[in-house]
């Protein structure tokens, strides 16, 4: 699959670079080699090194925290709300201080974060972790163009996926060139062997792309087929759902019980029956990387733990997969 465009070769990644940007509405997209990559880059672009703080959720997945470790800078946990698993905006206020150079929101499960846009609105560069919610829209607009930078993944159970991969979106070209020089050792345009920079190998290759760029041309239809799903599993469960708000998709079915005790007999039936289900994240606070005296590990961030599951969506799910997983949840609620 290669084309040319005025006479100048387009790589397959170079194409999806141009249809994601396009899909999302940013003026840049780099393909990277994962979402965690993305993370990773978007924060050496920002400029966050040693000495500075990065505030990320306590509830997310732990690519945010590790990318900030990786630039030798420190994360500083801010818990979710009350109501659902996405970052409270007033605990990410609390936190900022001088040292903090950037704010990192994840847009879990599928669920644009309520608060992006006063979190945006504080004035510290944000990036958006949409690894979870591609597609996602919050008041018409996609996510991934409301922070500085955003990433997104193509992880193997991501809604659109490559096996592996990253995409990094932004209306920055210097922050894109900056990030486009990182992921490939510094090479630099001259590519005379002179590096400017510590960079990385965070390449995608073409066969990813190739793979992401079909999936692409169908994420409307792979949307579509989750929420049908999803829509099965509320007219079941509503009570035992997070609210949604308009402009979410659906990545997994998320399900919050009255307790642990319930949660675990619920995962522990799932799982006998060979249904892919999952508890919640664990808050990064408690991770023993992270956990300590002065860190403080977010309320709701554990009180989600723990009692948080979340039935993974395969596309070859067929309707009886559905019911089975229905039954199977209500006879151990
Ligand atoms: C919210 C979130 N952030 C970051 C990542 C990291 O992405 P990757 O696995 O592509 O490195 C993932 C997924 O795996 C994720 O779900």
């Amino acid at each position: 699959m290669q084309t040319v465009t005025n006479g100048i070769f387009k790589q397959p990644y170079e194409q999806l670079e141009t249809a994601w940007a396009r899909y999302i509405g940013t003026n840049e997209a780099v393909a990277v080699s994962s979402g965690t990559a993305g993370l990773h880059l978007a924060l050496k672009a920002l400029g966050v090194g040693p000495g500075d703080e990065v505030i990320v959720p306590d509830f997310g997945m732990i690519a945010a925290a590790f990318a900030v470790t990786y630039c030798g800078a420190k994360p500083i946990f801010a818990d979710c709300r009350h109501e659902t698993v996405d970052v409270d905006g007033g605990e990410i206020k609390r936190k900022i201080i001088d040292k903090t150079k950037a704010i990192i929101i994840e847009h879990l499960y599928g669920r644009p974060v309520y608060e992006t846009i006063p979190i945006v609105g504080l004035g510290i560069p944000v990036i958006e972790d949409a690894c979870e919610a591609h597609g996602a829209e919050i008041i018409g607009r996609k996510v991934g163009t409301f922070g500085k930078l955003a990433v997104f993944s193509l992880y193997r159970n991501k809604i659109i996926q490559a096996e592996e991969g990253g995409l990094v979106n932004t209306d920055d070209p210097v922050l894109a060139n900056r990030i486009r020089e990182l992921k490939s050792m510094a090479f630099g345009h001259a590519h005379d062997y002179y590096h400017h920079a510590i960079g990385y190998n965070y390449r995608m290759t073409n066969m990813q792309a190739e793979h992401a760029l079909m999936e692409l041309r169908d994420i409307k239809w792979y949307l579509k087929q989750r929420q049908a799903w999803a829509n099965q599993l509320d007219q079941a469960f509503s009570h035992y759902t997070l609210s949604r708000p308009s402009g979410s998709v659906i990545w997994v079915y998320d399900m919050v019980m009255e307790n642990q005790d319930q949660r675990d007999r619920v995962l522990q039936a799932l799982t006998k029956a060979n249904i892919p289900a999952r508890h919640f994240f664990k808050p990064m606070s408690m991770q023993p990387m992270y956990c300590g005296a002065d860190v403080e590990i977010g309320k709701n961030a554990l009180r989600f733990s723990q009692r948080g599951l979340y039935l993974c969506y395969h596309r070859s799910f067929e309707q009886k997969d559905v019911d089975k997983t229905i039954k199977i949840i209500k006879e151990n609620l």
